[in-house]
């Protein structure tokens, strides 16, 4: 980590305090030595908070910071007039995604326009563009596939809906980020902290997908990545990527939550810039998966939010997105949340069983190798999260895992095994008549079909189909089979 910071990174950090989710305790963005803080004293984990004014209902000033919008600079403190500060973002947000970027004429704050992470910019992180990392990311699709909302051209998709066994369910692909996950907006996050920051080495331990993010970010900003794998344990998909962006690929001998153990103790000893969830700001980024979903959805809010549960990052990002809208009044309720776990990597769900008695660990076992994690690390901020949103916590067998998996790539969205818990949970939760058959739910797909192309592919498709001879008769005769 560089010594010197510049007077713009500790504007940035005198804007920002970290509390701890466990005690409370608050700390200064940026402490005496400068050195990175991913806990408190306590050993809990920290959630960023802005110090502007800006989750009042509402706004008068925000902090202003160098090279952003104080979007409330123009509004009298106190008048009757001033509008709440929701409506003043809400046309903001959609001012900036309203308008495409012309590439011929295009300066960086029109590509920050177009990131769907850095549009909500003023409720993410107040930085200077000149630092910002970005692709840009985000703007991924959102499908309505329920049996009601998904329009005739689309009886595929339909097929989602039917399996689901809900009128009106859309799934929101973020498959589509730039290296194929959600993971992208985090990191966009992180890796312009780092920027930010002076780091020369940015780490993680992963699954594969955030590897193969930080990997990508990290090398278009022209630093060193460092990445700890559970060898064995990672799809040949995410491996590639990772490897090839040029992250430097350490594969250990053990299993994710050891991997997480592991690269905290390196990052602290040879002053590498860690970037796992455990860094507050990738929650920040990850939180646009929410704004994004709204905006979608023209500001209404679902009635259900469901999403694959590992480490439990995603659950607090979002979580934490629609907490804030639901403050600035961008929506009029909170949906209620339901996190998917694999079975055989349910900690998760244990502990919601017990009304969170206490924090639950497993030795993870599961066919979706992204979320095979038996010790999560954003437990307290994913609890708080279902229990605010009178949320539940749902685990689905590998079989029924697989099972979702096909309906959704047979409907040509397709998405990775892990993704495919959200859908098996969605179908599980209608059946168990705890999500009613017309309430609305968006649910997640975390990641991209070719992240694994290998598990969960049906027989008798690609891998082993005939090679047939270059000729007529041959084609009628696999097609009359
Ligand atoms: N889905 C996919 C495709 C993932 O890669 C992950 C996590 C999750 C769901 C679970 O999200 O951890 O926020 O609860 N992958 C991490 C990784 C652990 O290293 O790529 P979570």
């Amino acid at each position: 980590m560089s010594k010197a910071l510049t007077p713009e990174a500790i504007e940035v950090l005198g804007t920002v305090s970290l509390r701890c989710v466990e005690c409370s305790a608050l700390y200064a963005g940026i402490e005496a030595g400068w050195k990175p803080r991913y806990r408190c004293d306590c050993g809990g984990v920290l959630d960023m908070e802005m110090k502007s004014n800006l989750l009042k209902p509402q706004g008068t000033s925000s902090t202003s910071t160098a090279g952003t919008i104080d979007v409330f600079s123009s509004f009298e403190p106190d008048s009757d007039l001033v509008p709440p500060a929701g409506a003043i973002l809400r046309q903001l947000f959609d001012e900036r995604a309203a308008t495409p970027p012309i590439w011929s004429i295009s300066a960086d704050s029109m590509l920050l326009d177009y990131s769907g992470v850095w549009r909500y910019r003023e409720l993410i992180l107040p930085v200077p563009e000149q630092y910002i990392v970005s692709r840009p990311e985000g703007n991924t699709g959102l499908y309505p596939v329920g049996m009601e909302n998904c329009g005739n051209g689309r009886s595929g998709q339909r097929q989602i809906g039917l399996y689901a066994g809900l009128e009106r369910l859309f799934l929101k692909h973020e498959g589509e980020n730039p290296t194929g996950s959600f993971k992208d907006r985090g990191m966009t996050v992180g890796v312009t902290m780092a920027n930010l920051l002076g780091a020369q080495a940015v780490a993680c331990a992963s699954t594969g997908n955030t590897s193969a993010s930080l990997a990508s970010y990290a090398a278009q900003a022209g630093m060193r990545s460092i990445v700890f794998l559970p060898a064995g344990n990672v799809s040949a998909g995410k491996l590639a990527q990772t490897l090839a962006y040029g992250a430097t690929t350490i594969q250990i001998d053990g299993d994710f939550d050891d991997a997480m153990h592991l690269v905290e103790k390196v990052c602290e000893e040879l002053g590498i810039y860690l970037l796992n969830s455990l860094n507050p700001y990738r929650i920040e980024g990850q939180k646009a998966i929410g704004f994004e979903i709204l905006q979608q959805l023209d500001w209404q809010a679902p009635d259900w939010l469901v999403l694959p549960a590992g480490n439990l990052g995603n659950t607090s990002a979002i979580g934490k997105a629609f907490r804030q809208a639901y403050q600035l009044s961008l929506i009029s309720h909170m949906p209620r949340f339901a996190s998917i776990q694999a079975a055989g990597a349910n900690p998760f769900y244990r502990s919601f069983m017990q009304g969170f008695a206490r924090q639950e660990q497993v030795h993870a076992h599961t066919i979706a190798s992204a979320i095979k994690i038996g010790n999560p690390v954003s437990y307290t901020r994913a609890r708080r999260v279902i229990e605010e949103s009178d949320g539940i916590v749902e685990e689905v067998s590998d079989e029924e895992i697989l099972a979702a998996k096909t309906v959704i790539d047979r409907s040509g969205l397709g998405c990775e095994p892990a993704s495919a818990a959200t859908l098996a949970g969605i179908r599980k939760l209608v059946e168990r008549g705890v999500i009613k058959r017309d309430e609305r739910v968006v649910g997640v797909l975390t990641g991209n079909l070719l992240k694994d192309s290998h598990t969960g592919i049906p027989v008798g498709s690609q891998f082993d189909a005939p090679v047939v001879e270059a000729s007529i008769e041959a084609v009628r005769k696999v097609l009359s089979q």
